[in-house]
């Protein structure tokens, strides 16, 4: 197979950063090697770039896309809506319609509040449950990512507690407490002085990890004997490990849950799901909830279209769907085996990690086992191979992925595992 050319993303990019900074509208789509292809098209799950490459998507939009680039569902729903008219920041019926949908499909979802984003929908989160606490400290996570506002973007990476980039305010993080997901133990530090526990129930973010044993339901039992409001995180689990999220795959209920991605459809949306007495002051509308684009009409509409179509599929999609992601990870960890490459796989649901460096973790902890610029090489060889990863090595499944599409990314990976052996070439000075 001829090694792919970039020759015109390379020059769009050079161009593009004359007036769009890093080239790209979030850094780390800059952050691609080679280049940061440009995607001219999408159909289910195969793009081609400016270049004319074909790849195979395991990015799905960094998630929302778990129907792929073009469902028909979401495509008639959204033209039917746009012949409507836009009625951007208008009431209309599509709002209190995926609200009762979302009270149908996700176990503690009473009542639903919509936002753009997730980052949005976390900072939403946080206000509803002080609201309701009377309390400012909140729990976070290490390496949980709960989007990019200054209070909560912070301990991201192993060994290092600080915010995730210059020019934050690190005195917005002030009322934060960090904790080690899934460590038990160190749960005692919570108290009565507590607004919100908020967590990934499990930590797609650093590397699908799967909650230890006994560890979401320790978090449920401390924070009711503290009135503390509890709440997943599940942007990326929702509709992703089951049409429940990951409350109804793990069994253990949140008071608050924060949904996006596959929620939208593949259009931009936020929500705030939950009690319907913690939501107590949203509902009267004494605690303000703001913001033009929420609930806009055509997000809406994309969202109840798929998640309606996930409900009517649910019983088939999402075994199918976890069942590729074990063949997947069970084909890496062999061939990494039987080759001897340090390198390995784990699934979460349709959610895949792959590391470099190490031959398997026991959990989170072990995480600076892994070598991440040998994780982004790998990456970029499958990217060679028309496999198209996050360069963190993270990889969705999605509804249009089928056997042909898994048997061309088993060889791919085969082949991209085998130049993790040939040391990287060192870049000039
Ligand atoms: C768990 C989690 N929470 C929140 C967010 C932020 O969502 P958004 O990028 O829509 O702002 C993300 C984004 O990846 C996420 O993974």
């Amino acid at each position: 197979m001829p090694a792919p050319v970039y020759t015109r993303s390379r020059a769009y990019r050079a161009a593009a950063r004359t007036h769009l900074p890093f080239g790209v509208s979030s850094t780390p789509r800059g952050r691609q090697t080679p280049v940061p292809v440009v995607i001219e098209e999408a159909r289910g799950v195969h793009l081609t770039d400016l270049d004319g490459n074909r790849y195979i998507d395991f990015t799905l939009g960094y998630g929302p896309l778990l129907l792929g680039h073009t469902p028909d569902c979401v495509q008639a729903a959204v033209t039917r809506e746009m012949a409507r008219g836009l009625r951007t920041a208008t009431v209309h019926r599509g709002e209190a319609a995926l609200a009762d949908l979302l009270a149908e499909c996700v176990p503690s979802a009473e009542q639903t509040a919509f936002v753009t984003t997730g980052t949005e929908a976390v900072q939403l989160a946080l206000r509803i449950a002080r609201a309701a606490t009377g309390r400012l400290k909140i729990a976070k996570f290490r390496a949980n990512y709960h989007g990019w506002i200054d209070n909560l973007h912070i301990a991201g990476a192993p060994g290092h507690d600080g915010p995730d980039t210059i020019g934050q305010d690190p005195a917005a993080s002030a009322d934060i407490v960090l904790f080690d997901w899934g460590d038990t133990a160190q749960l005692a530090a919570l108290d009565g002085s507590f607004a919100a526990v908020i967590l990934e129930p499990a930590a797609i973010n650093p590397g699908c990890f799967a909650p230890p044993p006994g560890f979401l339901e320790a978090v449920r039992v401390i924070t009711r004997e503290h009135g503390i409001v509890l709440v997943f995180d599940e942007v990326i689990t929702g509709f992703r490990l089951g049409l429940g999220g990951a409350q109804q795959r793990y069994g253990v209920l949140p008071d608050l849950t924060v949904l996006g991605k596959v929620l939208g459809g593949g259009l931009p949306i936020g929500a705030v799901a939950g009690r319907r007495d913690i939501m107590h002051d949203v509902a009267t509308g004494r605690l303000l909830h703001r913001g033009t684009f929420n609930g806009n009409p055509l997000s809406l509409a994309a969202g109840f279209a798929a998640v309606s179509h996930l409900r009517a599929h649910a019983a088939t999609l999402y075994p199918r769907l976890d069942a590729m992601a074990g063949a997947l990870c069970a084909h890496v960890n062999a061939q990494a085996a039987r080759t001897g490459v340090a390198a390995c796989a784990q699934p979460v649901g349709s959610a895949v990690q792959l590391f470099a460096g190490t031959r398997g973790l026991n959990g989170i902890g072990d995480l600076a086992q892994v070598d991440r610029a040998a994780t982004s090489r790998l990456t970029d060889a499958l990217l060679q191979r028309g496999i198209y990863a996050l360069p963190r090595g993270l990889m969705y499944l999605g509804a249009p992925h089928d056997e042909a599409d898994m048997a061309t990314t088993r060889q791919a990976l085969s082949e991209a595992l085998e130049t993790l052996r040939t040391p990287p070439v060192r870049q000039g000075p």
